[in-house]
């Protein structure tokens, strides 16, 4: 690995990036926070006569759900690949759209409810988009927001922040989403919400076990595509980090599968 490549920025905030992932996020992130917008959208009180906002709905694991209650979902993302994948779910019930979360080109009070899963916390301006959320959902009204309770997010992210803070206890994480770190504590993410325009926060926590499939050794190797998220480490340090990863998984492992808990949190409010 190049060392320069170590300082590169993540590109969250690119909706290009987005549009490249969309199959593999699809078959490998879409299954593991599915569970997560499912426990989301059961504590919405939303049914066939509601009309619900999916914010940042990647490929649609809410929107589907709440698209399951016979609700009218509009899923929107920045992404035109991530809403290319949505329209062509094809149901009925869920309009898929591209916008910014941060500045909803959508009119006020238009929804009874409003998710974002693992959506805004990524979001430059992520107060804009949990305003933006209040704004377009009616007084009374309710929303669904999940974040990461760990700043280093969860799955494979968390599992290579967890290895490289044991080796290196000194090396700076740098967080390259404000939100992630700011929203990963629960009395942080109640007062978010409420400076949002939203009342009444009830904040859940659920865990979820990431399975990554360890059977074929390049699939291991392709973790290592995720090292430059972390910078400052050395050639030395990275190979080290490598070799730890890949003795943990041996160890740890489960035939094919090895499990990385993950921890959400999950806020629930009502729009004042
Ligand atoms: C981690 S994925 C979450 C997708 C989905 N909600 C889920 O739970 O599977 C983040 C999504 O946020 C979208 N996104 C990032 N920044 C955005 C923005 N400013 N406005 C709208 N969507 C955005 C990305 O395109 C991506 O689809």
């Amino acid at each position: 690995m190049q060392s320069n490549e170590q300082a590169k920025p993540l590109p969250y905030n690119d909706p290009a990036h987005w549009d490249k992932m969309v199959a593999a996020y699809e078959a490998q992130s879409q299954p593991f926070t599915t569970l997560f917008a499912n426990a989301a959208v059961a504590r919405l009180p939303i049914g066939a006569s509601s009309k619900v906002i999916d914010v940042a709905t990647g490929t649609g694991a809410a929107a589907l759900a709440a698209a399951r209650t016979g609700a009218a979902v509009t899923a929107i993302d920045f992404s035109a690949g991530m809403v290319a994948r949505v329209r062509a779910h094809a149901r009925p019930n869920i309009e898929a759209r591209q916008m910014d979360g941060q500045a909803l080109d959508l009119p006020d009070a238009a929804f009874d409810a409003a998710v974002s899963i693992f959506g805004v916390m990524l979001f430059p301006d992520w107060r804009a988009g949990l305003r933006e959320m209040a704004r377009v959902t009616r007084s009374g009204g309710s929303a669904a927001i999940a974040v990461w309770k760990s700043a280093d997010g969860a799955a494979v992210h968390l599992l290579l922040a967890q290895i490289i803070r044991r080796l290196y206890p000194d090396h700076v994480t740098p967080m390259p989403c404000t939100g992630l770190a700011e929203l990963a504590d629960p009395t942080r993410l109640a007062t978010a919400v409420i400076a949002a325009g939203f009342a009444d926060p009830v904040v859940t926590e659920i865990t979820h076990d990431f399975t990554l499939k360890v059977a074929n050794p390049a699939d291991i190797d392709k973790l290592f595509e995720f090292m430059p998220h972390w910078s400052g480490l050395d050639a030395g340090q990275s190979a080290a980090v490598a070799r730890a990863l890949r003795s943990e998984i041996e160890q740890r492992r489960t035939g094919d599968s090895f499990a990385i808990p993950s921890t959400a949190l999950i806020a629930t409010a009502q729009r004042t």
